[in-house]
């Protein structure tokens, strides 16, 4: 069967809403449009249950114990902010201090960016080569006055799975609340809050098969009970947490959405990992000099990233243009500046503007990969093949022993 291009394998960045969840978004544009604050009316009244069943349905997905902690919010950017932001303010006068990690989505740094601006302190905490969290520099940046710890499940560029229940576990050891973004996580690997001792976690639909512009933050409500400094002041939605007119449909549809994902996920996860496993030995059997960025075992099933040595990135981007993928190089944007979570697992410039990141979903099919590794691989060797410095690997010569003229 002919491959249909352009070919996505950008699952990270975004993914097709699933015509299942679809269509059972549908019907809450038109025939059940009501509010769900209106509880004076059967208008109202179907739209609150049918939020109050997606509540549901996403709280089974995290192992939530019940659907009352779920804050529904337009995205993971949101619920990071309000997770973050919202903690630090209400806990200020228990402490001044907040841990990160240098690799987290720009939502959760720029969030803790704008605390130090508060006049809070940030630790940014460096990960190892395979882009994991050191758990003994995690437990040596804790002090009397840390109040938040935030880590990521799934890093968005590496697809690395963080190891959340030992990170929980040292958090709740130390009385500090552990906010996970999860955006990448659920759905594609086991999620449970409480298993992870974790008390806050973010979450969105447009990553699992749901719409865009809507996502949620779970908010434990006991041992301990986090309370949180709203973002939006209004009408006291979401017990006050989150003011404004639920968007419905998105909700309805991200409740869908993350059934499907949890329900799905054992053979799901099956499938991915076998068309990985079929993209990186296809690639590595045609192609050498080839690096793959983060661990290999503590992965998301649909992530590769890889960089392909002695190539120019652009030059790689733009002969695969048939095949969307992100790049580790900030080419499409204003700077040209490597990919900053490349760069922290240590990987040099040169390597990071050459890095594809492979996200592969649930659409996409063996053939689709077989393309791929073909047109790669092609592309690969045209470039290498016009490349001196390829020659002179290909010679013998050892790169780093050269003296360039000028340098
Ligand atoms: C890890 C992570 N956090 C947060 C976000 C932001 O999510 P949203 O697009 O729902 O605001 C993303 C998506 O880009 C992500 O990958």
């Amino acid at each position: 069967m002919a491959v249909q291009t352009p070919i996505y394998l950008d699952n990270h960045a975004t993914t097709r809403c699933d015509p299942r969840v679809m269509e059972a978004m549908v019907p809450y544009f038109t025939t059940h449009f009501g509010n769900a604050a209106s509880r004076t009316h059967v208008f109202g009244r179907v739209a609150e249950e049918a939020v109050d069943k997606a509540r549901a349905q996403l709280a089974r997905a995290i192992g939530a114990t019940t659907d009352k902690e779920i804050v529904l919010t337009s995205g993971a950017t949101e619920s990071d902010n309000l997770a973050i932001k919202g903690a630090a303010r209400m806990y200020r006068d228990r402490g001044d201090h907040l841990v990160t990690v240098c690799t987290e989505h720009k939502a959760v740094l720029d969030a803790h960016h704008a605390l130090e601006r508060e006049g809070f302190r940030v630790t940014f905490l460096p990960v190892r080569a395979d882009g994991l969290v050191d758990l003994d520099e995690l437990a040596a940046a804790l002090t009397d006055q840390t109040i938040l710890v935030s880590v990521m499940a799934v890093n968005n560029e590496i697809g690395v799975v963080q190891p959340l229940e030992r990170i929980g576990r040292l958090c709740k050891d130390h009385g500090v609340l552990f906010f996970c973004d999860a955006a990448q996580a659920v759905g594609k690997v086991p999620i449970d809050v409480e298993a992870m001792h974790i008390d806050l976690l973010a979450f969105t639909a447009h990553k699992m098969y749901g719409p865009k512009g809507v996502g949620a933050l779970w908010v434990r409500r006991k041992n301990p009970r986090v309370r949180l400094e709203p973002l939006f002041h209004g009408g006291g939605h979401e017990r006050g947490l989150r003011s404004g007119t639920l968007a419905v449909p998105l909700v309805v549809a991200f409740g869908a959405a993350a059934e499907l994902a949890l329900n799905e996920m054992p053979e799901e996860s099956a499938r991915l990992l076998a068309l990985r496993q079929r993209l990186w030995d296809g690639l590595r059997s045609h192609l050498t000099h080839l690096h793959l960025n983060g661990d290999w075992s503590a992965r998301v099933p649909g992530n590769l990233n890889v960089s392909f040595a002695y190539v120019e990135g652009e030059s790689l981007l733009m002969g695969i243009h048939d095949i969307a993928v992100s790049s580790g190089s900030a080419c499409t944007s204003a700077s040209l500046e490597p990919s900053y979570v490349l760069k922290a697992l240590g990987v040099d410039d040169e390597l990071a503007h050459t890095s594809i990141r492979f996200g592969i979903g649930r659409f996409n099919t063996t053939e689709e990969i077989d393309f791929t590794i073909a047109r790669v691989t092609e592309v690969v060797h045209r470039l290498r093949d016009m490349s001196p410095l390829w020659e002179m690997v290909q010679e013998g010569i050892d790169l780093k022993t050269v003296h360039w003229a000028g340098h």
